[in-house]
């Protein structure tokens, strides 16, 4: 693994992932293809070795610049993606044409030159799960019935079943990860966690959906990176694998911690309109990926995790302070 195709690199995650290879493995050389979308921006990438990583701007559906970079790499790592489920309500077209026509470009291209291939995938693919009942309740695992309930997450869903019938009909080399919500530095302002840290930072109050009790499985997006990086080296080529730190929790605990890490008062919220078709929880059983790859979160204390995200937008000004005023726009017009 030597040359690396990391697509949607300049993404929150995909720029956590090119950072944590740079930092980890100086053998691995990187190019990152994004499209600097809305949700993509340079600066993720800031301050890395010119020798070590090449920005490339372009589109994951273009099969004339994906044609031109897969052909000379190892493994293709997928990023790229429409991420948000509020605006997959408002309009689903870029949703298909990046998540569905895009990850076929990849997989075309990856059959041609026999390139290896890693999607990442969502735990929205397999839709909600109830509430726990008395501390008990299922999780997802690789078996879960595809049952998504988002534009979002249909085409994630539809990703995956590109990616398993290239694997059967055509015999690529590929594997999937299905991870559950990230937190971190570099995600963008529109997500549950970064939108409350930067309301309160910019005397906005925090926006709580519905009644605050859906349940998400947080993991630190450096321990989804490690994870990555394990299954494309060590995986089983065909096989998926979920990844989660067991770190369910409601929406309206991990809004308190927020509060109470930023010394506001535990009542400094609003409630807002509800998300149509809102996913009541999700919970990953991560045991195919701790037992066979020997992975295991390193990030175990969220309230650390969250204290340190929490510095970084502090810290980091410049880099949200110029989409703020929009995202919060659109919100507003939404009625959120
Ligand atoms: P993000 O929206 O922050 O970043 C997506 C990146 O993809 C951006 O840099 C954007 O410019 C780029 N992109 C979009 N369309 C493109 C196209 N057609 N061609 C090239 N680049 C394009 O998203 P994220 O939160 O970093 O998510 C990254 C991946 O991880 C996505 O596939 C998402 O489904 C998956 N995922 C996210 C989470 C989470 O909690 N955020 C959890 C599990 C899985
Ligand atoms: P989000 O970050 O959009 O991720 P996902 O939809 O992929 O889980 O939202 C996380 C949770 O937070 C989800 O249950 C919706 C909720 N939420 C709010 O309560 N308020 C907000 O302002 C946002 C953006 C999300």
């Amino acid at each position: 693994m030597k040359n690396l195709l990391v697509t949607g690199g300049a993404g929150f995650i995909g720029a956590n992932f090119v950072r944590y290879v740079v930092a980890q493995h100086p053998a691995v050389h990187v190019t990152v293809l994004d499209k600097l979308t809305y949700a993509g921006n340079r600066a993720n990438l800031a301050g890395l070795p010119a020798n070590r990583v090449q920005l490339v701007v372009g589109d994951i559906a273009d099969a004339t610049v994906v044609d031109r970079l897969v052909r000379r790499v190892d493994a293709v790592v997928n990023y790229a993606a429409e991420s948000h489920n509020d605006r997959s309500l408002r309009d689903p077209a870029p949703f298909m044409q990046t998540n569905i026509l895009g990850v076929y470009t990849l997989l075309q291209a990856c059959r041609q030159y026999d390139v290896r291939f890693h999607q990442i995938s969502t735990d929205e693919v397999y839709g909600d799960l109830p509430l726990r009942q008395n501390g008990v309740g299922a999780k997802f695992t690789p078996t879960s019935r595809y049952q998504p309930s988002s534009p979002y997450s249909a085409t994630k869903a539809s990703a995956d079943l590109l990616v398993n019938a290239w694997v059967r009909s055509f015999g690529l080399r590929a594997t999937i990860s299905n991870c559950s919500n990230n937190y971190g530095p570099y995600q963008y302002v529109e997500k549950f966690i970064p939108r409350q840290i930067t309301n309160i930072l910019s005397g906005r109050r925090p926006k709580l959906y519905g009644n605050g009790a859906n349940v998400r499985d947080w993991i630190h997006v450096t321990d989804h990176s490690r994870a990555v990086w394990e299954i494309l080296t060590r995986g089983t080529v065909g096989e998926t694998y979920l990844i989660g730190a067991n770190g369910e929790r409601s929406n309206r605990d991990v809004l308190a911690l927020i509060l109470k890490l930023m010394d506001q008062p535990a009542d400094a919220f609003d409630w807002v309109k509800d998300r149509p078709g809102h996913d009541v929880r999700y919970a990953i059983d991560a045991s195919r990926l701790r037992d066979e790859l020997g992975w295991h979160p390193e990030v175990t204390d969220f309230e650390t995790g969250l204290r340190q995200t929490i510095a970084w937008y502090r810290t980091h000004p410049d880099w949200w302070q110029g989409s703020k005023a929009t995202v919060e726009a659109d919100y507003r017009q939404n009625g959120q």
